[in-house]
């Protein structure tokens, strides 16, 4: 069995733009799409304006671990409020979840998990607080959760539902292909390497940032190619799109020709 993970970008469930928003007509999109496309799936959202202004309000992020204060829980709950009207959406579609907590990932039973996918329940997580031994509390992003499931499952590409087209260039036009050179380890768009090694910070130097104001508490969509480049370098294709088309979203599940950016492993 092989899966296919979908993240589904806070960007494309909520405004960002407007704190513990619902984008209901985005979720209703990709309810439909998963539904008819009929794939197995590992599914993962993000915090969208739910996680991220409550992380970023008491401090927590992803880069760094801090104790116990109020804004665990209170960061936990508005995840879990966000979640409960996701999954509602995806019941309501006739699109089945069992739901994980982040911090249990690692502990999960490979062989129940997978049974349950073969049965047409589907693993559903989200971005959250976690606890790490002797270190702390600290943020673990959807896009970063979508690596974990890819080290530990069966997975054939993780597709990004976002609230843009794509990865958009300095014209705006989105960027097709973006590949990955496995021999050399580094990244191209065109012939141009934009990354070398692990860091995902010359991504931030060589897009252009589209983005608004909205609070960030994961890396945004630097982290989010970082994890692409992570994935490539295991030989999973990562797709991105949006939430606006569902017959585009069923062709990018279905492994058809759809309008996205796609980060794939070129050549050895
Ligand atoms: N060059 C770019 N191409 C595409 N999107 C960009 C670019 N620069 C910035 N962005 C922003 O990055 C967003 C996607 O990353 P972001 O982390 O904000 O969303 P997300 O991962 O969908 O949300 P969440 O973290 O809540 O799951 C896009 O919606 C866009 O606003
Ligand atoms: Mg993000």
């Amino acid at each position: 069995m092989s899966l296919t993970v979908v993240k589904m970008g806070g960007s494309s469930i909520t405004f960002k733009d407007k704190p513990f928003s619902i984008n209901e007509e985005g979720i209703k999109n990709i309810a439909e799409a998963l539904s008819e496309a009929g794939m197995q799936y590992f599914l993962i959202h993000g915090g969208g304006s739910w996680g991220h202004p409550a992380a970023t309000i008491y401090g927590l992020s992803s880069f760094y671990h801090s104790d116990g204060s109020k804004g665990i829980s209170f960061t936990k709950i508005k995840m879990l409020q966000l979640s409960v009207q996701v999954q509602k959406i995806l019941m309501d579609k006739g699109l089945f979840t069992f739901y994980f907590p982040a911090q249990l990932i690692d502990a999960l039973n490979k062989d129940e998990v997978l049974e349950m996918i073969e049965r047409s329940v589907y693993p559903i997580t989200f971005g959250d607080v976690i606890y790490e031994h002797k270190k702390g509390f600290r943020v673990i992003g959807g896009d970063e959760i979508a690596l974990k499931v890819s080290y530990k499952f069966p997975v054939n590409k993780v597709v990004f539902i976002m609230g843009t087209p794509g990865i958009m260039d300095e014209n705006g036009n989105v960027i097709k292909k973006i590949s990955i050179k496995r021999s050399e380890g580094s990244m191209y768009i065109g012939d141009v390497p934009i990354i070398k090694g692990n860091s995902f910070e010359r991504f931030e130097k060589i897009l252009p940032k589209i983005s608004e104001n909205s609070p960030d508490a994961t890396g945004g969509l630097g982290f989010k190619l970082y994890v692409a480049y992570m994935l490539a370098k295991m030989g999973i294709s990562s797709e991105f799109i949006s939430a606006g088309d569902k017959e585009n979203i069923i062709k990018a599940l279905k492994g058809y020709k759809f309008d996205g950016s796609v980060v794939i492993t070129d050549g050895s």
